[in-house]
């Protein structure tokens, strides 16, 4: 190799190097979170009656998110469930990162059963309380959960700070697959049966049977 041709490498990996760390501190203080969600069918009693739904990390509804404004998400999604899945991550601006967005066949083939697909975007400018959920049939009405963007270190809230915060999701329960709902409407063509409870956090509350705090 020619001097001169190591002295463009050496200026190269210098330059590189400025290149990269400028874009350090552009994030200074942004973190990259990790999560691996396996969807996968589990058994949960509602209304007195065990069914097999599909949940995330066996729990309904599945884990909360929480991020700050300039964070970047990378969540793994394994799909051990016997239907094609795709999460959408609600509410998410997704800059320059469209194919992370989740709508089955709009923005990407479903995930397969035994497949997998990480997604992977950055929060931008943004804050407040989301949710993500899976965007394929009717599979949302298990799979989703809360998506809580708080501001960036050292910046607060455009109101008072609260005293404390915790998320509430409110549902619908189906005393049967919520897929096979959706399937047999589409074959009949007429509405979908309505669902057997609404949930808080996926309990149903004290006016159903068999009820839990
Ligand atoms: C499942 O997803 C694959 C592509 O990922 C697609 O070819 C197939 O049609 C999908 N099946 C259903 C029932 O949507
Ligand atoms: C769906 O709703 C119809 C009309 O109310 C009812 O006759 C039927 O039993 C329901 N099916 C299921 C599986 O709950």
């Amino acid at each position: 190799m020619s001097v001169g041709g190591k002295n463009a490498n050496m200026s190269c990996s210098l330059l590189c190097f400025l290149l990269s760390f400028s874009a350090m501190l552009a994030h200074a203080g942004a973190e990259v979170h990790f999560h691996e969600f396996i969807v996968q069918a589990t058994p949960m009693k509602r209304l007195c009656r065990t069914h097999n739904i599909i949940t995330v990390n066996g729990r309904y509804p599945g884990p909360t998110l929480a991020v700050r404004n300039g964070d970047t998400l990378v969540v793994n999604v394994v799909n051990r469930a016997k239907y094609n899945v795709t999460l959408h991550w609600h509410g998410v601006r997704q800059m320059r990162t469209a194919w992370a967005d989740g709508p089955e066949f709009v923005t990407q083939c479903p995930i397969r059963p035994g497949g997998s697909y990480r997604y992977r975007f950055r929060i931008e400018e943004q804050e407040g309380t989301m949710w993500w959920h899976a965007h394929s049939s009717w599979l949302r009405a298990t799979v989703h959960g809360a998506l809580i963007v708080y501001p960036k270190r050292g910046s607060s809230y455009p109101f008072p700070h609260p005293n404390t915060e915790f998320p509430v999701i409110l549902g619908e329960w189906w005393n049967e697959d919520p897929v096979q709902v959706i399937r047999r409407a589409t074959r009949s063509g007429a509405a979908p049966n309505i669902s057997d409870a609404f949930t808080i956090n996926g309990q149903p509350g004290d006016l159903y049977k068999c009820s839990r705090k």
